[in-house]
């Protein structure tokens, strides 16, 4: 390691073979796994694979230890929040829909010798309303529409800037005291906005303090540090197979401590009771996080994920990794900027820029512009409306070009790849009227 003991771009780029035989800038998707991860993941395969949270012969304390290090690790080293606040999750969409659950249910609770319904998160009335905006992944979307629907009450949807941005002032506009509950990104995938999420979240509990806030951080850590006490978020999702550089099938979910116990959990089973009878459960409480493990998890997944979050974290360095996808993400934009056919969907002012580059050409479909760039040029890109489709019929790009084409960056693209890129869409850019 160079650098003070970082990772380089060349490390990294060691650890991840795929890269070699591609332009891999398909990131906001899914990314590769890194050799140091995926050691870690077959350490336990081949040394201590064993359950959880049960056992009690040595290799099973050794799984134990290693799993709850990882939830440690993950919850410590991407979100800045402790492993009792951490709910392991498959994905973002899972965090999700574990909050609209608790939103929709009462947790059963055993009191004094009666097994019945505690008090709900929300006691929903008549005119109450859920706030989202235009700009959600599906993931972040639907669950709400259920929830308002189940409900009868009303989903109010807030839009952005033309450029792609959510403003404090919205949302500070939309708040009032019957609003319970905020869901919004703090990434986006289809424009790559940073947006404002401290001074957005500030405005909401400066307008109504009880409404709930969720963050969907689906492409926030791992790109960029998160603290979620900083933030004041009181759920915060994301997932562990994107910016953390985990396997696929891991997520998190934040839960601020106060609101954990009194969640009800959507899942019941083994491993998260203290005890049951034929008339009632008591779930485990020790680690609350640990209430939402019912069956056997991804154990194997979720100690890739704690490597990780090492390695992001503490082995290439957060800031470094948002600071090197902010200058590829300008050197592309400078490059295509000028092109007379493009069309560029990301925000006007540099400070909201990560690492998503997403545009259309005249002329092509966005299918086949990505085909293109894939076949001739090897740089594999995403194409079409990346589970957002309310932004873009909002972005009115859906009938004519059927989305948009996406490049997503991480730490190990580089700016030779993004000269090859600019070249192809240059191209591209002339091969149709
Ligand atoms: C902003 C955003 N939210 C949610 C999701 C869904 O994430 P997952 O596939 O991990 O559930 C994605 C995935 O691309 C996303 O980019």
């Amino acid at each position: 390691m160079t650098n003070k003991n970082k990772l380089s771009v060349e490390d990294v780029r060691e650890h991840i073979p795929m890269l070699k035989s591609c332009i891999y800038v398909d990131n906001g998707s899914t990314t590769p796994i890194p050799i140091p991860v995926m050691e870690a993941m077959n350490e336990y395969c081949l040394k201590f694979c064993t359950n959880v949270s049960r056992g009690g012969y040595k290799l099973a304390v050794e799984a134990t230890k290693n799993f709850d290090l990882a939830r440690q690790n993950t919850a410590k080293l991407l979100l800045n929040c402790k492993m009792e606040e951490l709910v392991f999750t498959r994905n973002l969409t899972n965090a999700s829909n574990i909050v609209a659950y608790a939103l929709e249910h009462p947790p059963l609770e055993r009191n004094n010798g009666t097994f019945d319904y505690g008090n709900p998160l929300v006691k929903w009335q008549k005119n109450d309303k859920i706030v989202t905006t235009v700009m959600e992944h599906h993931a972040n979307f639907m669950p709400w529409m259920r929830l308002a629907k189940n409900k009868g009450i009303n989903l109010n949807i807030l839009e952005p800037t033309n450029d792609g941005i959510l403003q404090p002032e919205t949302f500070y506009n939309a708040v009032d005291e019957n609003v319970k509950f905020v869901a919004f990104q703090h990434v986006s995938n289809s424009m790559g906005t940073i947006h404002p999420v401290k001074e957005i979240i500030k405005a909401i509990k400066e307008k109504n303090p009880e409404a709930f806030v969720y963050i969907d951080g689906s492409q926030g850590p791992g790109h960029l540090p998160v603290d979620v006490y900083d933030l004041g978020c009181d759920f915060y999702g994301f997932s562990g197979h994107k910016g953390p550089l985990g396997p696929s099938g891991t997520g998190g979910l934040y839960i601020k401590k106060d609101l954990i116990m009194k969640m009800a959990v959507m899942e019941l089973g083994g491993g998260i009771v203290s005890d049951v009878t034929i008339n009632d459960w008591e779930l485990i409480s020790d680690i609350p996080s640990k209430r939402f493990d019912a069956g056997t998890p991804n154990i194997v997944g979720f100690i890739g994920l704690g490597r990780a979050a090492k390695y992001v974290s503490n082995e290439i360095g957060l800031n470094a990794i948002k600071k090197r996808e902010h200058l590829l993400t300008n050197q592309l934009l400078e490059g295509i900027r000028e092109i007379h056919n493009i069309h560029i969907y990301v925000p006007e002012d540099s400070a909201y820029i990560g690492g998503t580059v997403t545009f259309n050409l005249d002329g092509w479909k966005c299918s086949e512009l990505s085909s293109a760039l894939a076949k001739e040029w090897n740089i594999l890109t995403r194409a079409g409306h990346h589970c957002t489709i309310p932004l873009m019929r909002f972005l009115d790009v859906l009938d004519k070009y059927g989305g948009h084409v996406r490049i997503t960056f991480h730490f190990y693209n580089t700016e030779e790849e993004i000269e090859t890129i600019i070249k192809a869409i240059k191209q591209l850019s002339k091969a149709k009227k």
